[in-house]
């Protein structure tokens, strides 16, 4: 069973926007699936879906199932708080936290009740490996968080996501503020997570979703028009239209 089950998934917004249409995709574990296209065609609306965010939008239509490990994530019986536990999610700005680096990390597992400082320290020194951030930060983990670079402070929002071991991992566009470099680590990070978590990424450029997608899935103007494998999609797409955007001749 995939991990993920879209289901002829569709939403509207107030102002009358169908952002999604018809949506189904099947998302596996232990992958990266990259949902990526041109601005306007939905990738954050879905991504949002999947924990629940999209709750806090003004949606005036919404139809199709979700669902997660086979439950429907969109029931009125799911508890959200539980459900955003399990979906962790990144955004395109790192927020830290105005503390230490360290408590960046634990604060969450605190709100979250764990009290066991064993299981803290560790948690604090595991989510950093997992996140490629660890031997920049080990030394001063003390530190203000802020005094972090861009990179190094989006890395520190993917291990405070990690520290709360979620099982899914949703990333909108989380490089795009960054150069190369710090790029290239946090997508090397998510190469490493990708055995222990279904990851869900929107990449910030054709280049990244080629450079990082198992599976690969194009969003235009709210339709998914092709879902293919990275090798498959970025070499020998299907539709014209998947063709005409991957050789960056529109979007
Ligand atoms: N909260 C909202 N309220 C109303 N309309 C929204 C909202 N969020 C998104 N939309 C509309 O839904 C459509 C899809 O937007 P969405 O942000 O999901 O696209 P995207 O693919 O992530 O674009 P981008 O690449 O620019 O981030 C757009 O037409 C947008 O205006
Ligand atoms: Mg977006």
């Amino acid at each position: 069973m995939n991990k993920i089950s879209i289901q002829n998934f569709s939403l509207q917004y107030s102002d009358g926007t169908e952002s999604l249409r018809n949506i189904s995709l099947e998302i596996p574990a232990n992958q990266i699936t990259v949902l990526f296209g041109p601005a306007g065609g939905g990738k954050s609306s879905l991504l949002r879906v999947l924990n629940r965010l999209n709750d806090l939008a003004d949606v005036t239509h919404q139809e199709g199932k979700v669902l997660l490990d086979g439950e429907d994530i969109l029931s009125l019986k799911t508890d959200v708080i539980a459900l955003r536990r399990k979906v962790g999610m990144v955004f395109a700005r790192p927020v830290v936290l105005p503390f230490s680096i360290r408590e960046n990390l634990t604060y969450g597992l605190e709100v979250a009740g764990e009290k066991d400082s064993d299981r803290i320290n560790g948690s604090v020194e595991n989510s950093l490996q997992q996140a490629a951030l660890w031997d920049e930060v080990k030394d001063r983990l003390d530190d203000p968080a802020i005094a972090l670079s861009g990179g190094q402070q989006q890395r520190l929002c993917l291990a405070r996501v990690l520290a709360l071991e979620p099982e899914v991992i949703l990333l909108d566009e989380p490089t795009s503020g960054l150069d190369p470099i710090s790029t290239g680590k946090v997508e090397e990070s998510l190469q490493g997570l990708k055995q222990d978590y279904t990851i869900i990424l929107v990449p910030h450029s054709v280049q990244q979703a080629a450079r990082t997608a198992d599976l690969a899935a194009f969003l235009l103007q709210g339709e998914l028009v092709e879902v293919a494998s990275g090798d498959t999609m970025f070499t020998n797409p299907r539709d014209q239209r998947t063709q005409d955007y991957v050789q960056g001749r529109f979007g």
